[in-house]
């Protein structure tokens, strides 16, 4: 039998909190926003306390834990302060992230190669809680190589460059880029890492990528809730479900296709 994975779909309900704090108060509920989405077919929740608490609270992820009934993945900076959150709060998972307080999100994949003896420890201790550490990186093979060194268990591919690439029309660029994804992807399974991917997929592009079997997990957050302004929280992500299922059903064709080939040649 063919073993193309499940793809997950993890949806980061940031931007729930961003419009939400714009005004004060308590509407939109990013908590809320968590319910809608697993009853929509998410397998899981994202959510990134940044330093500034810019979107996300502290008692957002004390409720997203109490109330949600799929696993957190809680994205977050290296800090010593998030770190003894981390380890207080207990979620399923931990996303390191590099984080800066003047960029818009964010912006580049974690430097693991250039901070391999900072992260070392930190990573060791969230390892030790039996938190599962996902590592929020570019799909650069020292990258990886390091990620995989520092006994993480998970790597999030950065998808944005390509994205960017894609919104703007830029193809040279695009091609390139989607060639690294793809390229790392199968360097991280070699590995044995589990290979996550995400930051600016829309519909189209979490269908392209869906098709790489290696990736068993996507992080959606921006799009989904600018979509919610259309048609509905519960539709976007609905739509969301579907448009992977499509490139999810492409590898899954490939490599029915490329057994058959092997059982042919034999
Ligand atoms: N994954 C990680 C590690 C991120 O930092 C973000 C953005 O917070 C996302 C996924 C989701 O990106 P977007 O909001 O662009 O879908």
């Amino acid at each position: 039998m063919p073993g193309i994975s499940h793809l997950r779909l993890g949806v980061n309900v940031d931007h729930v909190a961003t419009i939400r704090n714009a005004r004060g108060g308590r509407h939109p509920d990013p908590v809320k926003a968590a319910q809608l989405a697993i009853a929509a077919g998410a397998d899981g929740i994202t959510a990134h306390l940044r330093e500034d608490r810019r979107h996300i609270r502290d008692d957002d992820i004390a409720r997203l834990m109490s109330e949600i009934s799929k696993p957190l993945n809680f994205e977050m900076a290296a800090t010593d302060e998030m770190i003894a959150i981390a380890l207080q709060t207990k979620p399923h998972a931990v996303c390191l992230v590099p984080e800066k307080r003047t960029e818009r999100t964010t912006e580049g994949g974690l430097d693991v190669a250039g901070q391999r003896a900072a992260l070392a420890p930190k990573i060791a201790v969230l390892n030790d809680a039996g938190i599962r550490v996902s590592l929020f990186i570019a799909a650069d093979p020292a990258q990886i190589e390091t990620a995989a060194a520092l006994h993480a268990p998970v790597i999030e591919l950065h998808t944005g460059a390509w994205c960017d690439a894609q919104a703007e029309g830029r193809r040279d660029l695009a091609s390139a880029e989607w060639l690294r994804i793809r390229d790392g992807a199968k360097q991280a399974k070699a590995l044995g890492l589990e290979v996550h991917a995400g930051h600016g997929l829309n519909y189209e592009t979490a269908e392209v990528i869906a098709a790489l079997p290696e990736i068993v997990e996507l992080n959606i957050g921006h799009f989904l809730v600018g979509e919610a302004v259309f048609v509905g929280f519960t539709e976007s992500v609905l739509r969301m479900r579907a448009a992977m299922e499509r490139g999810r059903a492409i590898a899954f064709s490939s490599e029915v296709e490329s057994i058959s080939r092997k059982e042919n040649a034999s």
